[in-house]
């Protein structure tokens, strides 16, 4: 998809805030500073529109950005993140819970998980848990640029046998090389053609 306009429109912490409309909408999750900001930016060939940081906890609200007029992506803010005090964690895993099973206009979920590591546990019950509700997900391996080749075919076994996902629904990904986007684009569209 060629991106000619692409905008954030609300930066929510609370139900009300988000667009009230019917836009398909494709939500990206995962651990903090697995690279899920740095994930919107390279698809849409923008540097700077979702903010990125090295220091995990960037992200601390659910960012719809929205492209061409027809789709959004919603940014949402990283798990398992130790610096963040428990009762917030809570409130954002209620949040997060909640857009997932009742948000109507989610039509794909993208999982990241960093190839460096196994998955975490916490990246273990997110999976489980989006496929416990039938949620429609693609696991996106992030930072693949950073493995050499053995180890990339390691991460993507590793992945398959510890998550037991379907290979069909596991993406490498890089935003330095752009590995993948090409992948990603096409589910994309495929979802909000749907
Ligand atoms: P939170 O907002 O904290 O939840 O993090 P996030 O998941 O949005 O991560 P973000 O996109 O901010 O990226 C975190 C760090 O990882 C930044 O320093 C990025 O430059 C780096 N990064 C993200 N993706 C890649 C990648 O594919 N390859 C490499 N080498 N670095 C990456
Ligand atoms: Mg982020």
């Amino acid at each position: 998809m060629k991106v000619n306009k692409a905008e954030i429109v609300i930066s929510a912490v609370s139900e009300k805030q988000y667009p009230n409309d019917a836009l398909p909408e494709i939500v990206l999750l995962g651990r903090s500073n697995v690279g899920k900001s740095s994930l919107i930016n390279t698809l849409i060939n923008r540097q700077h529109l979702a903010r990125t940081s090295s220091k995990p906890g960037k992200t601390q609200t659910m960012n719809f950005y929205q492209i061409n007029d027809i789709f959004r992506f919603v940014d949402m803010p990283g798990y398992g993140y130790a610096k963040v005090s428990r009762k917030e964690q809570q409130k954002w895993g209620q949040m997060i819970e909640n857009y997932l099973l009742n948000r109507e206009n989610l039509k794909g979920v993208f999982l990241l998980i960093d190839s460096r590591h196994d998955p975490t546990e916490d990246d273990e019950l997110m999976y489980n848990w989006l496929k416990y509700y039938h949620l429609p997900t693609h696991v996106i391996l992030t930072k693949f640029d950073k493995l050499s080749a053995s180890k990339k075919k390691k991460s993507v076994r590793q992945l398959l046998e510890i998550l037991n996902v379907e290979a069909d629904t596991v993406i490498p990904f890089s935003s330095v090389s752009k590995e993948g986007s090409e992948t990603c684009w096409q589910i994309i569209q495929s979802k909000i053609a749907d």
